[in-house]
C-alpha cells in the first residue's frame, strides 16, 4: 500500500510555480507558532472580536498578528489570517445562496400546518379527520396517528438522503451553482405538484421532488458558503444557512396561520403552491451567483479562480490564500477513494462525530415541534387558530436564537453552546412531559385551561430556543470543521445522510410513538439529550478558532481520541494519482 501525505502530492511539475509557497505552509503547519493564553487574550480582546462581528468590514489585521512569509497573517491560536475583508459582493451572494435554506425551512413549516388543516385532512386522509372529530372519547394522544399521515411527512427526507449523493457527484463535476439550479428547478416542480394535488399519490411524489431538491441545497450551500467565507468568518456565514431555514419556518408559519382562513378550504394549496418563490430565489439566484474560486481550482480554471479571489476579498493581495487553495485542492484530488479511506482508524474521530452529531441533533425530537407542533397543539385541545397561531410565536423564537448564535459561536465556543443548550433542552422538555402527563395522565382524556396552555407554549418556545442556538447550527458547523480537506466532502456527505436517515425515522415514528408513550414521549427525548449532553462534554474537543488545516491538533491532544490519531498527516491512506474527490 503506498504511503503518501497530501503534501508529497505536490510533487507534480505543473504545481512548481506553486511548490516554494505552498513549502513554507506545510513547514509552518509542522511547527505552529503558539503563543501564551495570555498574550493571546492581550491581543484578542473580546470587545474588539465583538466589534468585528458587528461590522465585519473592519479590515484591518488582527493587532499584533505577525506576517507570515506566504503573505496571510499568523494569529495567536497558531494558525493564519488572509489579507481582505468581507464584501458587500460575498455578502450578497452568501445571501442569495442561503436561500438554499430557505426551501429547507420552508417545507418544514409548511407541512406541520397543512396537516393540522380539516380540508387538508378531510381531502386527503379523511380516517385522520374523522378521528379527529367523531371520536373525541378517545385518547387525545392517538387521534393523528395514521402511517399514511406520517409518510406524508417523512418521504421527503428519505428522498432527499438519497438525492445528498447525487448531489455530491454534480457539486463536485460542474461546480457549487449548477447543484444549487437543479435544487431549485426541482423543489419548484415538488411545489407546484403539490399545489395542484389531486390524491395521496401526487402528494407523495411532489414531497419526493421537494426531498431532492432539499438533498441538493443541504448538500451545496454550506459548501458553497464555507468556501466563499473569509476565514474567520466561516463560523458566522456557514450559520447563515440554519438562519435561512429558521426564517423558512416563520414565513412558512404565518402563510399558514393566513391560508386556514380561506373561505372554501383550499387555503392548503396556496400553503404548499407558495413554495415555489423560494425555489424562484434559488433557482435564478443561483444563475447570477459567481462561482467558488475553489470550485473553479478543482475544474482547472486557475486564472478564473485568482481573479475571482481578488474580487471577493477586495484586496489583491491574495496570493497566500490562493496557493493554499491550489494546495487544498491539489491534496483533495490526490485522494482516490475517499470513502475506503474514511474509514482508516485515524479518521475514526471524525467519522464517529459525523454520525453521532447529526443523530443526537435529530433525537433532541426538535422536528417533532417543527413539523407536528400545530397537530400537538390540537392534541392537546388547542383550537385550530391557537394551534398555527402558537407556531408562529415558536417560529419568531427560532429566528431570535440562531442570531444570537451568529454572534456568539466564534467568541463562547462550540462546546459551551452545546453543553448549555443540551441542559436547557433537558430542563423544558421534562417539563412539558409533566405538564401534559398531569393533564392527560395516561389515557389521555382531559381538557386544558388557557393559562396552562400559555405555560405548555412557553416551555417549547424556551426549548426551541436552546435548540436553535445550539444543536441546530451546530449539528452542521460542527462536522463540517472537523474533517481534513482530502474527506471533507465525503464527510459532509455521511452528515447530510445521517441527518436526513434520522429526520426520517423520527417524523416517521412520531405520531404512533406518542400514541404507545403518550406523555412519557417527552421524557424519551429528554433521555437522548442527556447522552448527547454527556458525549460532548466527554469527547467533543473545542473547535472554536483553530484553523481548519491544523484540526488534527485537537485529536492529539484530546483524552480519548489521541489514540487514534498517528502523527503522520494522511496516516495509512492509500493514495494514487490525483482523481477529484469533493
Ligand atoms: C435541522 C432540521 C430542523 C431545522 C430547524 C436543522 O438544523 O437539521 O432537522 O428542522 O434545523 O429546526
Amino acid at each position: 500500500m503506498r504511503i503518501l501525505s497530501p503534501s508529497m502530492v505536490f510533487r507534480s511539475p505543473s504545481l512548481a510555480p506553486f511548490r516554494s509557497a505552498v513549502n513554507t505552509r506545510r513547514e509552518r503547519s509542522v511547527h505552529p507558532p503558539l503563543p501564551s493564553p495570555h498574550r493571546s487574550a492581550k491581543r484578542e480582546p473580546f470587545a474588539r472580536l465583538f466589534i468585528q462581528s458587528l461590522w465585519p468590514n473592519t479590515t484591518a489585521p488582527i493587532v499584533g498578528g505577525r506576517k507570515t512569509m506566504a503573505g496571510g497573517f499568523s494569529v495567536p491560536d497558531g494558525g493564519k489570517e488572509y489579507p481582505g475583508k468581507m464584501t458587500l459582493f460575498v455578502f450578497l451572494a452568501c445571501l442569495v445562496a442561503s436561500s438554499g435554506g430557505l426551501i429547507f425551512g420552508y417545507d418544514i413549516g409548511i407541512s406541520g400546518g397543512v396537516t393540522s388543516m380539516d380540508p387538508f385532512l378531510l381531502k386527503f386522509f379523511p380516517d385522520v379527520y374523522h378521528e379527529e372529530k367523531l371520536q373525541k372519547s378517545t385518547s387525545q394522544y392517538c387521534k393523528f396517528n395514521s402511517q399514511l399521515l406520517t409518510t406524508f411527512t417523512s418521504s421527503l427526507y428519505l428522498a432527499a438522503l438519497v438525492a445528498s449523493f447525487f448531489a455530491s457527484t454534480v457539486t463536485r463535476l460542474l461546480g457549487r451553482k449548477p447543484s444549487m439550479f437543479c435544487g431549485g428547478l426541482v423543489f419548484l416542480a415538488g411545489s407546484v405538484i403539490n399545489g395542484a394535488a389531486k390524491d395521496v399519490a401526487m402528494l407523495i411524489i411532489g414531497r419526493i421532488f421537494l426531498g431532492i431538491g432539499i438533498g441538493f441545497a443541504s448538500q451545496s450551500v454550506p459548501l458553497y458558503l464555507s468556501e466563499m467565507a473569509p476565514a474567520r468568518l466561516r463560523g458566522m456565514l456557514n450559520i447563515g444557512f440554519q438562519q435561512m431555514i429558521t426564517v423558512g419556518i416563520l414565513i412558512a408559519n404565518i402563510i399558514n396561520y393566513g391560508t386556514a382562513k380561506i373561505e372554501g378550504g383550499w387555503g392548503w394549496r396556496v400553503s404548499l403552491g407558495l413554495g415555489a418563490v423560494p425555489a424562484i430565489i434559488m433557482t435564478a439566484g443561483s444563475l447570477l451567483l459567481p462561482d467558488t474560486p475553489n470550485s473553479l481550482i478543482e475544474r482547472g480554471h486557475t486564472d478564473e479562480a485568482k481573479s475571482m479571489l481578488c474580487r471577493i476579498r477586495g484586496t489583491e493581495d491574495v496570493q497566500a490564500e490562493f496557493v493554499d487553495l491550489v494546495a487544498a485542492s491539489e491534496a483533495s484530488k490526490a485522494v482516490k477513494h475517499p470513502w475506503s479511506t474514511l474509514r482508516q482508524r485515524s479518521y475514526r474521530p471524525q467519522l464517529v462525530m459525523s454520525l453521532l452529531i447529526p443523530a443526537f441533533q435529530q433525537l433532541t425530537g426538535i422536528n417533532v415541534i417543527n413539523f407536528y407542533a400545530p397537530v400537538l397543539f390540537k392534541t392537546i385541545g388547542f383550537g385550530s387558530e391557537a394551534s398555527l397561531m402558537s407556531a408562529v410565536i415558536i417560529g419568531f423564537f427560532k429566528v431570535a436564537s440562531c442570531l444570537i448564535s451568529i454572534f456568539v459561536v466564534d467568541k463562547l465556543g462550540r462546546r459551551p453552546l452545546l453543553i448549555e443548550g443540551g441542559l436547557q433542552m433537558i430542563f423544558f422538555q421534562v417539563v412539558v412531559g409533566i405538564l401534559i402527563g398531569i393533564k392527560f395522565g395516561s389515557d389521555g382524556v382531559g381538557t386544558i385551561s388557557k393559562p396552562y396552555a400559555i405555560g405548555v407554549v412557553s416551555c417549547i418556545c424556551f426549548f426551541v430556543s436552546a435548540f436553535d442556538w445550539s444543536w441546530g447550527p451546530l449539528g452542521w458547523l460542527v462536522p463540517s470543521e472537523i474533517y481534513p480537506l482530502e474527506v471533507r466532502s465525503a464527510g459532509q456527505s455521511i452528515t447530510v445522510s445521517v441527518n436526513m436517515l434520522f429526520t426520517f425515522i423520527v417524523a416517521q415514528t412520531f405520531l404512533p410513538m406518542l400514541c404507545h408513550f403518550k406523555f412519557g414521549l417527552f421524557f424519551f427525548f429528554a433521555a437522548c439529550e442527556t447522552i448527547m449532553t454527556v458525549y460532548v462534554t466527554l469527547f467533543l474537543p473545542e473547535t472554536k478558532n483553530i484553523p481548519i488545516e491544523e484540526m488534527d491538533r485537537i485529536w492529539k491532544k484530546h483524552w480519548y481520541w489521541s489514540r487514534f490519531v498517528t502523527d503522520v498527516p494522511g496516516g495509512d491512506h492509500e493514495m494514487t494519482k490525483p482523481k477529484s474527490s469533493v
